[in-house]
């Protein structure tokens, strides 16, 4: 009984849910939490093998996925995505924008290219892939989508200058289109990831980092990829989040509640 209620409160079942960005750490958790929950899951990214491996995962679990190779920063690109995914799954449910690069460069030295590149991944690919999916969403009676925040969205976290002006973006970005698209049913929530280990902040995540981050997070540690799952889940439900639109949340250990 309890599961079949749990079942019903998530509502996943028969959605199709593209991650793009899929292939990478945080969003391949959240790719095996949104299958485990009963959604097709279209697995999205740069990388093939990256993604077939998830794909191949989450068949191990019991799930359903597929692979679709897409770069956020191009919208020829993100339409094929669209399209491949309406022609063989009539609609998408739920988008999840998760693209993410970094680099600690110090302010006086970020080159154009360095801020172009950092500003495409992150805030273009986003925008881009809602422009390309909401009027899908519009016309099939609604959607939601996922973007991807972090604590530097409101505050701007230091020596990461062009992503956490990249992050704003993205939240400003958010509450703009969560507004706009209430009355078409589209929801749009941003998830603010305090520190877990992936990809993107490997090369940042020096030990004199780590220190200042450990003490700066009441819960003394590093995020597990597993513990965004639930509040991804939350946010893109059609049932348990149907009231939610244009929000953040948090999931940071503490980080944006400190002070001293
Ligand atoms: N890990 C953290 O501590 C943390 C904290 C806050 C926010 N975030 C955000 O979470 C999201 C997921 O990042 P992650 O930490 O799992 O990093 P990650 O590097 O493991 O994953 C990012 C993925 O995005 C893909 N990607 C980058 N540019 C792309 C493009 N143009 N087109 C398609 N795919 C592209 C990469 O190939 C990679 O697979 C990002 O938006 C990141 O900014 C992460």
């Amino acid at each position: 009984m309890t599961s079949e209620y749990l079942r019903q409160q998530f509502g996943f079942d028969g959605q199709v849910c593209v991650v793009i960005g899929g292939t990478g750490v945080l969003c391949g958790a959240l790719c095996d939490g949104l299958a485990q929950a009963g959604a097709h899951v279209v697995v999205a990214g740069r990388s093939v093998e990256r993604g077939n491996e998830r794909v191949a995962a989450i068949e191990k679990l019991g799930g359903q996925a597929s692979f679709i190779p897409v770069d956020a920063t191009c919208r020829k690109s993100l339409q094929e995505l669209l399209d491949t995914v309406v022609s063989r799954h009539g609609r998408v449910h739920a988008l999840v924008n998760g693209t993410g690069v970094n680099a600690s460069t110090p302010y006086l030295e970020i080159s154009d290219e360095e801020l172009k590149q950092i500003f495409d991944a992150n805030f273009l690919g986003t925008h881009f892939a809602c422009q390309t999916f909401i009027p899908h969403m519009v016309s099939s009676g609604g959607g939601a989508i996922l973007n991807f925040g972090s604590v530097t969205c409101f505050r701007p976290l230091s020596k990461v200058y062009t992503y956490a002006a990249t992050k704003a973006a993205i939240l400003s970005l958010t509450q703009n289109l969560g507004r706009e698209f209430a009355p078409q049913n589209v929801r749009v929530n941003c998830l603010c990831p305090g520190f877990f280990p992936a990809e993107q902040n490997r090369n940042i995540l020096s030990p004199e980092r780590v220190t200042d981050i450990m003490r700066h997070t009441p819960m003394k540690r590093f995020g597990d990829p597993a513990e965004l799952v639930g509040a991804a889940l939350l946010l893109l439900s059609p049932v348990a989040g149907s009231f939610i639109t244009g929000t953040t949340l948090y999931v940071d250990g503490g980080f944006t509640a400190m002070t001293i």
